[in-house]
């Protein structure tokens, strides 16, 4: 099975990548490092000339880009170079709400009319790519951009849509997604919050090839917090069962050599 690096040296050298045109689910609390390690993941990708979608959908673009930057990894730069498309559906959630608010206050019969960004998983794909068109004569005056099915898709954080999904519902949305992205042949990492991985009782873990939970926990041998991978499951892969302690450095994430437990 073909690998794509995961960015972290240690890691790679655990697991030797993320199997290529799966999805792994990546969840953890707030501030465990999800978001850190879909950027580290991003950045190695376009490095090695891989063609990757961010689909940014609860943190500012600009702090997004500041937070990559701070470990040399250039966002800008590789969206100019062609590597990289940014889908950012915060900036979307926002003018919907803006919206909603006018028409609210307008006493408009329009309020339901307006549709909601992502009212379900599956329409992140629409985002992604085009299926290319049997006929492709040009419509003079609307300039259309040219989705083209990437390399690598990183979404951040599907929390946000799947928080008002019934659980069977949610399973069967994200199989669809997970099943249409790996048919596509792309590589996805699945960011989730950990509120709804709790509320859907760890359901999403069923339908991905793989899961890393990132969680920070106390350490009562050196009386220390300390900040923790657990590789839950990587399918046809030999992983580790101990948990992978980590530190965030000025280059990213950074395995520690060995837990102390
Ligand atoms: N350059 C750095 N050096 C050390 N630590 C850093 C650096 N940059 C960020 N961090 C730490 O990394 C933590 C994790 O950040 P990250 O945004 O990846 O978390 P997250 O799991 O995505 O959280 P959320 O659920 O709130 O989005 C931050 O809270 C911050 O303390
Ligand atoms: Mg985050």
């Amino acid at each position: 099975m073909e690998r794509l690096s995961t960015g972290i040296k240690g890691l790679d050298a655990l697991i030797k990548g993320y199997p290529k045109g799966r999805a792994i689910l990546v969840t953890g609390e707030s501030g465990a490092g999800k978001t850190i390690l879909g950027l580290q993941f991003l950045n190695a990708c376009c490095e090695a000339g891989v063609k990757c979608v961010y689909i940014i959908m609860e943190e500012r673009l600009e702090d997004v880009k500041a937070q990559a930057m701070s470990f040399g990894w250039d966002l800008d730069g590789y969206v100019h170079n062609g590597l990289l498309r940014i889908i950012d559906v915060l900036e979307r959630r926002i003018r919907w709400l803006d919206d909603q608010t006018i028409i609210r206050l307008e006493e408009s019969d329009d309020v339901h009319r307006v549709e909601k960004p992502y009212k379900s998983l599956i329409r992140i794909l629409s985002d992604i790519y085009e299926e290319r068109k049997l006929c492709s004569i040009p419509i003079s005056g609307v300039r259309r951009e040219k989705k083209e099915v990437p390399d690598v898709v990183i979404i951040d954080n599907i929390g946000v849509v799947a928080m008002g999904i019934p659980t069977p519902e949610l399973r069967e949305q994200l199989d669809g997604l997970v099943f249409k992205l790996s048919g596509l042949g792309c590589t996805s990492l699945i960011i989730s919050d950990d509120a709804v991985r709790r509320m859907s009782r760890d359901i999403m873990l069923y339908s991905v090839y793989g899961a890393i939970k990132l969680q920070k926990r106390d350490n009562p041998y050196i009386n220390k917090r300390e900040r923790v991978m657990d590789i839950i499951k990587i399918r046809n892969t030999k992983i580790p069962l101990d948990y992978l302690l980590f530190d965030i450095t000025d280059k990213g994430i950074e395995l520690i050599a060995k837990s102390e437990d």
